[in-house]
């Protein structure tokens, strides 16, 4: 298991210790200036029919609440560790990590669109969706004959990225919503009663990702909850250029 990052630690300590203050945590935060800027631009995305936008990191995590924004610090330095590979296993750590991307930026377009379901959460579920991949390229990094073998590789991280995403989460403490969504979202026929929740965002964000296209075959009844079947994203006026505004911020 991925250790967390240190800030990523201390944010997460500083929110535990019930001592922590808008300000505290600003100051905190604004000492990495790549994620501040990360985090301000998530939160105006986020806010982009609000009046005015947030300026100011207090203000930001304000808007976010603590519990948002630990877990938004926590993914963002996570995503970030992707970077640090070369290779095979770095390319294909890039191209999970547009993938987690472009996920985040699908689930909020359609999260704005459904009552009951807070868009920032949504994005931040589907940036972290597929979190359980990252160990498996730590240990192919390790291992040139895997890192070699692209059939290997792909067939180990679909085998175990849902159960070691969601030890991951559970062990960062990541709240139980989130803790499902890394574990369940490759259940496209996942079929309940109630109200449409963070899992069905990810769910079918993750379908509609170009890189599963191959996926909207299946009868995924999380596509039907956001009419997705009948009226495709791709063919929805404004859809496509509002999660390409987000997914440019994202990896601005
Ligand atoms: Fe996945
Ligand atoms: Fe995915």
């Amino acid at each position: 298991m991925p250790g967390l990052p240190d800030l990523a630690l201390r944010v997460r300590q500083a929110i535990a210790s019930e001592s922590a203050t808008l300000d505290s945590l600003a100051r905190l935060i604004a000492a990495d200036a790549v994620l501040t800027t990360r985090i301000m631009k998530v939160v105006n995305a986020a806010a982009l029919r609000r009046a005015t936008p947030v300026s100011r990191l207090d203000r930001a995590i304000g808007a976010l609440g603590f519990n948002l924004t630990n877990s938004l610090v926590t993914g963002l330095c996570l995503l970030r560790q992707t970077e640090r590979y070369s290779g095979a296993v770095g390319e294909r750590l890039r191209a999970h990590h547009e993938h987690a991307i472009e996920v985040a930026a699908i689930a909020h377009y359609l999260a704005q669109s459904t009552p009951g379901l807070d868009e920032q959460e949504a994005l931040l579920a589907g940036l972290i969706h597929d979190i359980g991949a990252l160990p498996v390229f730590a240990f192919a990094a390790r291992q040139s004959e895997l890192a070699r073998d692209a059939a290997a590789l792909d067939g180990l991280v679909a085998r175990h990225h849902p159960s070691f995403g969601a030890r991951i989460l559970v062990e960062w403490h990541f709240p139980e919503r989130f803790v499902a969504v890394a574990a369940e979202h490759e259940h496209a026929d996942r079929r309940h009663e109630g109200p449409t929740d963070l899992l069905d965002v990810v769910i079918a964000a993750n379908l509609q990702s170009r890189q599963r296209v191959q996926c909207m075959e299946v009868d995924a009844p999380a596509l039907e909850r956001f009419n997705l079947i009948a009226d495709p994203l791709a063919g929805r006026d404004g859809a496509r250029a509002a999660i390409e505004a987000l997914h440019r911020t994202l990896v601005a």
